[in-house]
């Protein structure tokens, strides 16, 4: 079943999906901001990183991690990473973001959907993560059950804007796409 569309004078034939899920990828957006605060280790992308301040959370707090699964969470319609694994949960607490993603991606994997690729900009004013990048990159892809190719992290500051600017935090964006696995 086919449904043409016509654009001026040009009549282009799209196939018609016969339900949604038969188009075979999907998108999903993430996002997450922790505080930094003194005697915190700071973990990003499941890489320690020397630092002053670490960021604060019922978990490790790592925000690239909790951005990333966010987003894999969206793109799997699955709940979001606070209903999988609540704060209200002492099972929780100080809780490995490593493994909570893996958990994440074996859920993501049994509904039928593998990973085509991650990208994510974490906002951080300082430090810089440029030299931690390709670290990261291997501990995600081993975190999401994909290869490292698949996986891209960027850092940027905040140019001095507000109050991530001013350093008191860090906030991470996320999107992944999703590919249907052969039924
Ligand atoms: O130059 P532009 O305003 O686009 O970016 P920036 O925020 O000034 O950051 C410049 C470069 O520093 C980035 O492209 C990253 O390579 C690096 N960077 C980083 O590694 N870690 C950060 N927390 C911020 C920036
Ligand atoms: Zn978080």
């Amino acid at each position: 079943m086919t449904t043409p569309l016509i654009f001026d004078d040009n009549i282009i034939v799209v196939p018609t999906p016969k339900t949604p899920l038969a188009v075979p990828f999907r998108v999903g957006i993430g996002y997450d901001s922790h505080r930094l605060a003194e005697g915190r280790k700071l973990v990003l992308g499941g890489v320690e990183i020397p630092f002053e301040r670490g960021l604060v959370g019922h978990s490790d707090a790592d925000v690239l991690l909790h951005a990333i699964g966010d987003a894999l969470c969206g793109a799997a319609g699955l709940p979001d990473i606070g209903q999988l694994f609540p704060d209200t949960d002492n099972a929780w607490k100080d809780a490995d973001s490593h493994e909570l993603l893996a958990k994440i991606a074996d859920r993501v994997l049994e509904s039928g959907w593998m990973i085509g690729n991650i990208d994510a900009v974490v906002i951080a004013q300082r430090p810089k993560i440029a030299p931690f990048v390709s670290q990261m990159k291997a501990r995600i892809a081993s975190a999401a059950h994909t290869e490292i190719a698949c996986v891209n992290v960027r850092g940027k500051t905040a140019e001095g804007l507000g109050a991530l600017g001013a350093g008191e935090g860090m906030a991470c964006h996320a999107v992944c796409l999703l590919v249907r696995l052969e039924d």
